[in-house]
């Protein structure tokens, strides 16, 4: 029977995998056959996730690409164009939350960089995908969303506005590139432990709050998240598209 999870001959693009969930994301891909391109902002970090997932006996390469530049995002693609001529899989993972505070006090250089990078980043990174994917008579597009993008966090207000736009990114792109055979899904991660959640996991009292609205009572590994990608981005969700996938420890239960 054919393994609805295999990705042999893949090439995907992780972004923000040079730790945390995209990291995690990387070795699981990579562990099924796909060529991952592991990408953030800084290429020794990217090279040592890569170094390491072929010392494992899998593929992969590194390219550094700031999401929030557009020079970089067009940089990426050319690269990936010259060097591997295709792209199967992308997953917009790398993300920005510079500001934990108030809404009314968000300053705009803080709500910038968070739209630069959640939202036009992901955006005109799905789209250069996307082109290459009609080209070639298909692909999948994988956003890392939240489920602040659903329910608002505290303190998280731009933050949580821009996951909300992603969820929204998803399902247009789902609608339009559907007859191109491009499906585009959501992952909706709850808290989990990564430098990201840092200013909530390492503060006591917030963490006990968090975690008293947890069903499953504790933080979630990076690598309880890769698991969703795999089955989001594989034959094995070959007729999902538009669909949003909540992975938090049933949190909005
Ligand atoms: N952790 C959570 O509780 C949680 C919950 C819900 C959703 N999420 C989402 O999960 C995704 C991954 O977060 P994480 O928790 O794994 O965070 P993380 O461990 O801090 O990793 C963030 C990654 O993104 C890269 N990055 C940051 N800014 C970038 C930029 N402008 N361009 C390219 N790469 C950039 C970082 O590398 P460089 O510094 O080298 O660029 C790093 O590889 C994000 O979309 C986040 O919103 C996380």
């Amino acid at each position: 029977m054919k393994d609805l999870f295999d990705l042999t001959g893949k090439i995907a693009l992780v972004t923000g995998a040079s730790r945390g969930i995209g990291e995690s994301i990387a070795r699981l891909l990579a562990s099924r056959g796909a060529h991952v391109i592991v990408s953030s902002r800084k290429i020794d970090a990217c090279q040592a996730v890569a170094d390491s997932i072929v010392a494992d006996g899998h593929r992969a390469s590194a390219f550094a690409c700031h999401v929030g530049v557009m020079a970089q995002i067009e940089a990426i693609f050319e690269h990936i164009k010259s060097e591997f001529g295709q792209i199967d899989i992308l997953v917009n993972n790398a993300a920005a939350n510079p500001y934990y505070g108030h809404i009314l006090d968000t300053d705009l250089a803080a709500f910038d960089k968070t739209v630069e990078v959640n939202i036009r980043g992901y955006f005109f990174m799905s789209t250069a995908a996307g082109k290459m994917m009609r080209e070639q008579g298909g692909g999948v597009i994988l956003n890392t969303a939240s489920v602040n993008g659903l329910v608002a966090g505290d303190k998280q207000g731009i933050y949580s506005i821009t996951k909300a736009a992603v969820i929204s990114m998803t399902k247009a792109f789902a609608k339009e590139c559907g007859p191109l055979n491009i499906r585009v899904n959501a992952l909706l991660p709850g808290l989990t432990d990564t430098k990201f959640a840092s200013a909530l996991t390492t503060n006591d009292k917030v963490l006990k709050m968090a975690l008293h609205a947890i069903p499953l009572g504790r933080v979630a590994h990076p690598d309880e998240m890769a698991g969703t990608v795999l089955y989001l981005v594989s034959d094995a969700s070959s007729y999902t598209t538009g669909a949003t996938v909540v992975v938090d420890g049933g949190m909005l239960a």
